[in-house]
């Protein structure tokens, strides 16, 4: 297993989405390099599964879609910890074909809700303790799909999905920011994974044909491991990452490269 520096003592991180897949594997990585991380999500059983028993490590129950439960979860971070440095906002929902029965408004309003409203939410309840603290770096999690469509070999969409808007937005609100804020010394990045194995996919991976198919689609012919998403978020929150800002880094395997 590999060993790690503590580039982050003395930093205190929250951490959204992170009962699960690549926001868990980003805050224990986090934790493990030093930093104090409150871990955030809505699924009371993936927090409770987090190895919590140490003081640097603390979750709480947190929907990232409501403005005033970000608000008190900012200031949880600042009554257990004292200050406030790294926002990771994982939290994230999908729906990949939105049909065309009842109900096709609502799925979209709910992933747009979560995915981008709930990033934006998470960033206007941080910013203003991170401008307190002197500067600080938040990732945000967008997605190939932010960057280019569903590929119309999969058998994924009917061609409207409310995902690859959701995550277009985030990189925009992740733009935006990051020029706004780049001159406080608040980095605004966000990470643009491929197809990971996660709960979020695991539908996809379960299904032989649609997981082949994906596989195919990465040049490096695998999907990602979470584990993998969250060593290039740490890049981007770690002070190695000093001159970036604004940016969308793919982990992709290749997938956006072919
Ligand atoms: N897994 C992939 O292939 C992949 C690819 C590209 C981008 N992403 C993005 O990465 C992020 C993490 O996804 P994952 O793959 O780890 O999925 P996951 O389902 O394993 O984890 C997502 C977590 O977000 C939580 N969540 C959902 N709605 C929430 C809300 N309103 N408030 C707070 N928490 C909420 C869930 O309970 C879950 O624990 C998401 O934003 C996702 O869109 C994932």
């Amino acid at each position: 297993m590999a060993t790690f520096d503590k580039r982050f003592d003395q930093k205190v991180a929250i951490v959204t989405g992170a009962g699960s897949g690549i926001g868990k594997a980003a805050a224990e990585r986090l934790l493990a390099e030093g930093a104090s991380v409150l871990a955030l999500d809505i699924d009371d059983a993936g927090l409770s599964a987090l190895p919590l028993d140490q003081p640097t490590f603390k979750s709480t129950l947190c929907d990232v879609s409501n403005a005033s439960e970000c608000i008190a979860r900012v200031n949880d971070a600042l009554d257990q910890f004292g200050r406030l440095d790294i926002v990771i906002n994982s939290a994230g929902i999908t729906a990949r074909s939105l049909g065309d029965n009842a109900g096709f408004e609502e799925k979209w309003d709910t992933v747009i809700r979560v995915n981008l409203k709930g990033t934006m939410l998470m960033c206007h309840a941080a910013v203003p303790v991170l401008q307190r603290m002197g500067g600080g770096a938040i990732v945000n999690l967008a997605s190939v799909m932010g960057l280019v469509g569903y590929d119309p070999s999969l058998p994924l969409s009917d061609g409207f999905s409310p995902y690859p808007p959701s995550k277009g937005g985030v990189l925009q609100v992740t733009r935006d920011l990051g020029a706004r804020l780049a001159k406080e010394n608040i980095r605004v990045n966000a990470v643009c994974p491929g197809f990971a194995y996660t709960n979020l996919t695991q539908n996809l991976a379960d299904s032989p044909e649609t997981h082949q198919a994906l596989i195919k689609m990465h040049p490096m012919g695998r999907l990602g491991q979470p584990e993998e998403i969250a060593n290039v978020i740490l890049f981007l929150a770690s002070d190695e990452a000093s001159f970036v800002t604004g940016a969308a880094w793919t982990v992709d395997g290749g997938y956006t490269a072919a």
